[in-house]
């Protein structure tokens, strides 16, 4: 697909910022013909160093809450600062996913970029832990690293060069993923689809030199990356 919005994050300072396969990137993606109203008070759950969060501010004009749990919300609020986005335009929180603290309907939509792996595992997550902050009506977008054949009962070798079985474990295929949200009671399943953004987003987070992408080369260089793909699901708050 044609990143008509992302082009311009792809700095190597921006991309300085990324924790794994480009976000921005997979945003755009799951974001073409997004139903999130104009003006709209979004969550981006998962954050990271915030790169997502300036692309929702900028690119789509909503208000944004980063809300992340690893990340230090001081040195976001300086990266937004930098990027001409005060207060009013994106507001950094450090925040556990199954603890927001937010209140109750606070949030028209919750965009969710490479991170609802790690805390939306289990089927009751959205029901007791996320859709009480989000409107009636509301929008949620996720994009998930995935696999493209669950594959968890005989790893591929090529996978175990840069990961362990636990931390495979968080990486599901579709037929996973449709069995946890559609046990959802609060919201209707829209989609769950296997996105086009794979070798591109993988492409530009191996090019980075922390320790992290270096560490994820191995298996990509083993050719690891036939096994893997990116998910997304939409869903809408009854
Ligand atoms: C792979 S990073 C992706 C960050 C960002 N979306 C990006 O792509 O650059 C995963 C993020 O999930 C966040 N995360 C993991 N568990 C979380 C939780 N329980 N609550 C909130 N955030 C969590 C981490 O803080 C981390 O920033």
């Amino acid at each position: 697909m044609n990143y008509i919005r992302s082009e311009k994050y792809n700095t190597p300072e921006l991309q300085s910022k990324i924790m794994g396969p480009n976000p921005v990137k997979l945003e755009e993606e799951l974001l073409l013909c997004h139903a999130i109203p104009e003006g709209s008070v979004v969550c981006d759950l998962g954050s990271g160093q915030g790169l997502t969060s300036v692309f929702l501010a900028k690119e789509y004009g909503f208000t944004v809450y980063a809300a992340d749990l690893w990340s230090d919300p001081a040195e976001n609020r300086r990266f937004f600062d930098e990027m001409g986005l005060g207060s009013d335009r994106i507001i950094p929180v450090k925040a556990d996913a199954a603890a927001l603290p937010f209140g109750r309907e606070f949030f028209d939509a919750v965009v969710c970029v490479d991170s609802y792996n790690y805390f939306g595992r289990s089927a009751d997550y959205l029901d007791d832990k996320l859709l009480p902050f989000l409107k009636s009506g509301g929008y949620v977008y996720i994009a998930v690293p995935g696999m493209k054949k669950d594959l968890h009962d005989d790893l591929p070798p090529e996978l175990l060069l840069s990961w362990s079985p636990e931390q495979l474990d968080y990486i599901r295929d579709i037929d996973y993923w449709t069995g946890i949200v559609s046990q959802c009671r609060g919201a209707e399943v829209i989609s769950v689809k296997e996105m086009e953004s794979n070798e591109e987003v993988w492409a530009d987070w191996l090019k980075q030199d922390n320790e992290y992408a270096v560490g994820d080369r191995k298996a990509m260089e083993a050719g690891g990356g036939k096994y893997l793909n990116f998910i997304s699901i939409v869903l809408r708050k009854k």
